[in-house]
């Protein structure tokens, strides 16, 4: 048997897509699956840890964790991760969350009268540098999908939002990322990196996982 390096470690995992409404019918999203969250979370459980997932709409299979909170819209998820983080130890952001929402939602279906209809946007509060920026925040795991410069944007994102680490993998390619069953990723810290190369997401989430239990024991250490 493995190490169970996060042996009663209490984690918190944000996972899938949000899903921002624009009238009773339709909705803003994503073509995150939630598999790649969902592997990471079962990773983490087969290391000990006592998982708590936040996780939009999706139709993968959820993983088997100690609790799982399903939401749809951007605030729903900040509002379940705020009142769940206290308790944890570690926080990993692996949800695709809508930078933006509906300024308005229109109590009945928007008719199609129009031959043109704007639609007003405003920013949602980011989830994962509103945890790092607690007073006592847990150890923090963000992840970034990166078209260009993968580095310099993971390393900007890994100051800029106060995170103990970022995995990076490069999406607009042929092979990885949205609705692949294979991926790759780059995982960034203060002093160090390193690369996982393209592999399932099962097998990538078990690496993963070592990694942030590795780092996690190291910072507790000092
Ligand atoms: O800045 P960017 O959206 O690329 O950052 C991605 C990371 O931030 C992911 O870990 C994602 O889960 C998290 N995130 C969040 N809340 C948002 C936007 C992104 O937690 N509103």
């Amino acid at each position: 048997q493995a190490e169970r390096l996060l042996m009663g470690a209490r984690v918190l995992l944000t996972a899938g897509p949000t899903r921002e409404p624009l009238d009773p019918v339709r909705y803003l999203g994503n073509r995150s699956s939630g598999r790649m969250g969902y592997a990471l979370a079962s990773a983490l459980v087969n290391l000990g840890a006592q998982v708590v997932l936040v996780t939009g709409p999706t139709v993968s299979p959820l993983p088997r964790v100690s609790k799982v909170i399903q939401v749809e819209t951007a605030l729903e998820m900040h509002r379940a991760v705020m009142n769940e983080v206290g308790e944890c130890a570690i926080f990993v952001a692996t949800a695709a969350v809508a930078d933006y929402r509906p300024m308005e939602i229109a109590t009945h279906k928007i008719k199609k009268d129009a031959a043109e209809l704007t639609l007003h946007l405003i920013r949602n509060p980011d989830i994962l540098a509103d945890v790092a920026a607690l007073k006592a925040p847990p150890f923090t795991v963000g992840f970034a999908a990166e078209t260009e410069n993968l580095e310099q944007h993971a390393r900007a994102k890994l100051t800029a939002k106060k995170l103990n680490m970022i995995a990076a993998n490069q999406v607009g390619g042929e092979r990885g990322g949205f609705e692949h069953d294979e991926n790759a990723l780059t995982v960034f810290w203060r002093d160090g990196q390193c690369g996982l190369p393209m592999m399932s997401k099962t097998q990538l989430a078990r690496e993963l996982a070592d990694l942030i239990a590795e780092h996690y024991r190291g910072h507790h250490a000092t």
